[in-house]
């Protein structure tokens, strides 16, 4: 994509990945929306950053959605790069008893959230000279932690969901860009420095630079092998993954 002249909204733009785009496109020249559900958290980014707009959405709200998008296209016409990024990960362990109302949050979050507000905006995208639709999914859309099923299964269908959306909108001005993250420290479960995730700062610099190649999935080449996860033969990719990990837990 073109990573100058966008009118960008991003959703879980206060903090961790989303904050972090939201500033580099800033710094970029582009104006930028954020969107969040902490009312404070979106004053702040505001402060910091005189010029970007802050605006509230609870992400598993449906009505929530249709009012922020029917909002935001009239005050921001030239809106055209949407950046669908919020994101909850919970522990669900999948040997146990489900909690349906945890599993219900994650999937109104990761999954049907970015689909419903896509799907709010679209119509207006289409209208746009050029314009992006941007996927955050995750290393585990590909080879899933088992600790966090739901959550595996959410990005595992929402890279499914980007795949289906490109090709049906291949013939308009709307490209479709997915971003698979590996592991970056940021808040999502908890920010604490482990060597083995990527720093933000050094996650963004590179997620940008992929971004502005056209590619149709940007991620780090230290994701490459599980990204490449072997079809058929992906049992012994998955249970090495999980294994690793039940060695060397994520602090929590
Ligand atoms: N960090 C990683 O290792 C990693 C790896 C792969 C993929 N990802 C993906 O990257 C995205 C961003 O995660 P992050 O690591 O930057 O974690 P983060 O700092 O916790 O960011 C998640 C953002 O989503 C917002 N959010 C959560 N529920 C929401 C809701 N119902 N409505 C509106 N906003 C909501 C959060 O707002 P509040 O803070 O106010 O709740 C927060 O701003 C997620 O989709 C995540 O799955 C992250």
């Amino acid at each position: 994509m073109q990573l100058t002249g966008n009118t960008v909204f991003i959703t879980g733009g206060t903090s961790g990945i989303g904050r972090g785009l939201a500033e580099a496109f800033y710094r970029l020249g582009n104006k930028v929306i954020v969107a969040g559900w902490r009312k404070a958290l979106l004053d702040v980014i505001a402060a910091e950053n005189p010029g970007i707009d802050g605006v509230e959405l609870d992400i598993t709200d449906h009505e929530d959605i249709a009012r922020v998008a029917a909002r935001l296209t009239q005050s921001h016409p030239s809106l055209n790069v949407l950046i669908n990024n919020a994101g909850i990960m919970p522990f669900d362990d999948p040997s146990g008893a489900v909690d349906d109302a945890v599993s219900r949050r994650i999937i109104d979050t990761n999954l049907l959230g970015p689909i419903r507000l896509t799907s709010a905006l679209l119509g207006h995208l289409k209208k746009q000279p050029r314009a992006t639709i941007i996927h955050n999914t995750s290393v585990l859309a590909y080879v899933p932690i088992a600790t966090n099923a739901v959550y595996s299964a959410t990005k595992a269908a929402l890279h499914s969901y980007a795949l289906s959306r490109r090709f049906m909108l291949r013939d308009t001005r709307v490209a479709v860009q997915e971003i698979a993250p590996p592991w970056v420290d940021t808040d999502l479960i908890r920010k604490s420095g482990d060597p083995r995730a990527m720093p933000l700062d050094v996650f963004i610099e590179r997620t940008m630079a992929g971004l502005a190649t056209d590619a149709r999935e940007v991620f780090v080449d230290e994701i490459k092998a599980l990204r490449d996860n072997p079809g058929s033969g992906e049992h012994a990719l998955v249970d090495a993954f999980n294994l690793d990990l039940v060695a060397n837990p994520i602090p929590v």
